[in-house]
């Protein structure tokens, strides 16, 4: 069914596989050892270095991706960010392709701000290269998020196995696949594309149990949700759910403009995840603002962008399938109240008197005082920061 999903091509020669895991996370480990070891060993037969395998990707990456290259030794080339561009830009990623990159990483759904990164592009692009170099770098989808929103709202979008360099595909089961957390999915293209040195195979369960995992046991009951969800809501039950969350994002958005003290950071084409930043931080920060809505129960993360653009600070909203339309409203009705509250202790003015001592000649001493008025900020008290620790909260990840 997910093969299906991500349009893997299922013919005579064609046979996808894959498994499941804990989450994107082991799937995204298990992806990259496939690439490492196909690499080691058609550099090994060319008989050529092998000893500094590099992943290309960009600089928003989960950290999923960094665990993996320090675990299991591989260099993580990152594209760099810019203000106002948050996701990997193709251009830069296939310039710094060179014969040791194992793959190239494309997200679908960044974490920063939700947006799809243009794997066609990157897909075209590379080809080219490979044509040029004589290399055959292949392409990883990190659809932890898209996986499951992109084939329900754009199903013209070719980002999956549509793309003949994509050779395999995480998404998480437990963000927009609809089940409890704990399962994960990576599919390869093809059985060529995951050495079968890596997979184990053992008989003592009562027959033949093929496994590539990094853990052995493992539940059953997300790979049960994720059936029951699969075949009870099925395609326009997924569908109807995503349209409903990007409809509330869009309420969301759309109040949050409203406020006119935000812009908005995401864009229109990704997951419904809404992520913005003040317009004015000369007074409070976006780390403000979060901290305040935690008074009113929710989490709603402050975050700086990764290199090169710092500099940039923003909150983020996740929409998932139990976000309603009447807590968006309530949200917005919130973040007003945190703003107004905020501005508030901004344009109270404290009278400040100071005096100051002028010595004269003759060792007279002279006393002046001047009155000004000041807008320095109120800091929350100790009290009230206890209460708002104590206060329930829940979140979205
Ligand atoms: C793009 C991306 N990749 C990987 C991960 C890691 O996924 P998991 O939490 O399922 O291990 C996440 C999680 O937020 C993600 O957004």
């Amino acid at each position: 069914m997910i093969s299906h999903l991500l349009n893997a091509p299922i013919g005579e020669d064609d046979i996808a596989v894959g498994v499941g895991t804990v989450g994107s996370s082991e799937a995204i480990m298990l992806a990259g050892l496939a690439f490492k070891r196909k690499w080691q060993n058609e550099r090994k037969a060319e008989g050529k270095p092998h000893d500094k395998p590099n992943i290309v990707t960009g600089a928003n990456v989960q950290v999923c991706w960094e665990k993996f290259a320090k675990y299991f030794e591989v260099e993580l080339k990152e594209v760099k960010l810019r203000e106002g561009f948050y996701v990997m830009d193709p251009v830069k990623a296939v310039e710094m392709v060179d014969e040791n990159t194992i793959c190239v990483a494309a997200i679908l759904g960044s974490i920063l701000t939700g947006e799809f990164e243009d794997i066609k592009l990157l897909n075209h692009l590379l080809t080219e290269k490979n044509r040029e170099t004589g290399w055959s770098t292949p392409i990883h989808v990190d659809a932890a998020s898209g996986g499951f929103v992109a084939p329900f709202l754009y199903p013209d979008l070719e980002w999956d196995f549509r793309l003949p360099l994509v050779k395999s595909i995480n998404v998480s089961g437990h963000k927009y696949g609809l089940v409890y957390a704990g399962v994960g999915w990576i599919v390869w293209r093809n059985k060529e594309d995951l050495p079968e040195e890596l997979i184990f195979h053992i008989n003592y369960l009562g027959s033949d149990q093929p496994t590539f995992t990094l853990n052995f046991s493992k539940g059953s009951s997300q790979i049960i949700a994720q059936y029951y969800q699969f075949i009870r809501l099925g395609f326009e039950g997924y569908r109807s759910i995503m349209e409903n969350c990007m409809e509330n994002a869009k309420a969301l958005k759309e109040g949050i403009q409203a406020t006119g003290r935000f812009e908005m950071v995401s864009g229109d084409v990704g997951v419904p995840l809404v992520a913005f930043s003040l317009r004015d931080s000369s007074r409070y920060t976006v780390f403000d603002v979060s901290q305040s809505l935690r008074r009113f129960g929710w989490i709603v993360p402050a975050y700086t962008m990764p290199a090169n653009a710092e500099h940039v600070a923003v909150l983020r909203v996740v929409i998932r399938e139990d976000f309603s339309g009447s807590l968006a409203e309530r949200l917005v009705s919130d973040i007003r109240k945190v703003v107004a509250d905020l501005d508030g202790r901004w344009s109270r003015t404290a009278i400040v008197a100071e005096v100051k001592a002028e010595e004269k000649p003759g060792g007279v001493v002279a006393y002046r005082k001047s009155v000004r008025e000041t807008t320095q900020p109120q800091e929350i008290d100790g009290d009230r920061r206890g209460r708002v620790d104590r206060k329930k909260t829940s979140g979205v990840c």
